[in-house]
């Protein structure tokens, strides 16, 4: 997780001193086209972030300009999920897909949560329905059900606790049970299954941009790059991660590079978290396969700032399925500190 610190931006010259130090740290990753029209936009989103009082909070696969021009808060699932849950803030834009917006509403009913573009979803959470849910639970009666939170809340709602990438071993060890139902992400349960004694039945969810990796890629990578580190998010393929030298979240992938300081790395996930990682580490080569998530892509500048203008758009759960999703989500969080299963 990483915070921005707070600046005093009611005014126009405070404002216009962030932008130079951004212009620093931004200009040379963007590119002088890209950067100019961003700089109204940025004064303007800054503007009526200290107006509304808005905290701003972004995921690590949101656009540099996003990550650090002007959000609060930023980090993986597990962080802005925590992060959400202590805000005292009345207001929260979540620049990040729709299941996170939702979290943070699960976890901070009072807040009214806000996302730039309600059709920012991912295809792990298109991937199941509650009805998908409940079937199984049919089939595998007194199987407990843990969900990635890469799901719908009315997903969450039929499940028992819920997991991130970043918790997803601790949190079905921590159940202690012999078999596990674990939805919906296949090759994250494969993952979690390599790393537990525990018997997991998968469901055939996929990301679709982690499983555009193959093993092959990385071997050519591993040629180009010879002294470079691969890390790799635990949604790509067995054979991906077999031929990776790291596995982890965003976070850990974050945390691994700030405490190792590799030479140089290739980044085997979504494309924004190396861009945005390279101007943290400038004593590191990125290098990744440029692949964009396309939900996460839909979050811009633009879109942000209609947002904090207009109040749009606001994030609402039925009370009934939120009060039931709630309780995966806080079990994830207090079996995550090592509370009970
Ligand atoms: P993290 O929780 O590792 O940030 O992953 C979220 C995600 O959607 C990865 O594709
Ligand atoms: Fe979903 Fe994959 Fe995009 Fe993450 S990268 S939000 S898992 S589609």
């Amino acid at each position: 997780m990483n915070t921005n610190p707070s600046l005093p931006l009611q005014t126009s010259v405070s404002r216009a001193s962030r932008i130079a130090e951004l212009e620093q740290r931004l200009l040379p990753l963007l590119g002088e086209q890209a950067w100019i029209p961003m700089r109204g936009l940025l004064d303007e989103v800054l503007r009526l972030k200290a107006e509304t009082g808005a905290l701003i909070l972004a995921h690590n696969y949101q656009r540099p300009e996003i990550f650090h021009g002007v959000a609060d808060l930023t980090g993986d699932s597990l962080a802005l999920a925590q992060l959400a849950a202590q805000s005292e803030s009345s207001l929260m834009i979540l620049c990040g897909v729709h299941f996170m917006a939702e979290t943070a509403k699960l976890l901070n009913p009072k807040a009214r949560v806000l996302i730039p573009d309600l059709q920012a979803g991912c295809s792990l959470a298109e991937s199941i329905t509650p009805e998908d849910v409940r079937a199984l639970r049919e089939q595998y009666p007194g199987v407990p059900v843990v969900t990635y939170v890469n799901t719908s809340a009315a997903v969450k709602a039929e499940c028992d606790c819920c997991c991130t990438s970043g918790n997803a071993v601790k949190i079905v060890e921590a159940l202690g049970a012999e078999r596990v139902l674990f939805l919906p992400d296949e090759y994250l349960g494969q993952y979690v299954a390599s790393q537990t004694g525990v018997e997991l039945i998968l469901w055939r969810g996929h990301c679709e941009v982690h499983e555009r990796f193959t093993a092959a890629k990385l071997v050519e990578q591993r040629e180009r790059y010879p002294h470079a580190q691969l890390l790799a998010h635990p949604e790509c393929s067995p054979e991906v991660l077999a031929a990776a030298d790291m596995v982890g979240s965003t976070a850990q992938m974050a945390d691994y590079v700030s405490v190792q300081r590799p030479a140089e790395v290739v980044m085997v996930t979504e494309q924004e978290m190396g861009r945005n990682l390279s101007v943290l580490h400038p004593q590191t080569q990125f290098h990744d396969l440029a692949y964009a998530c396309p939900h996460m892509q839909l979050i811009t500048l633009e879109k942000l700032l209609i947002s904090l203008r207009d109040g749009l758009y606001e994030v609402s759960i039925d009370e009934d399925i939120a009060s039931r999703a709630r309780r995966s989500v806080k079990r994830m969080l207090e079996l995550g500190r090592g509370g009970k299963a």
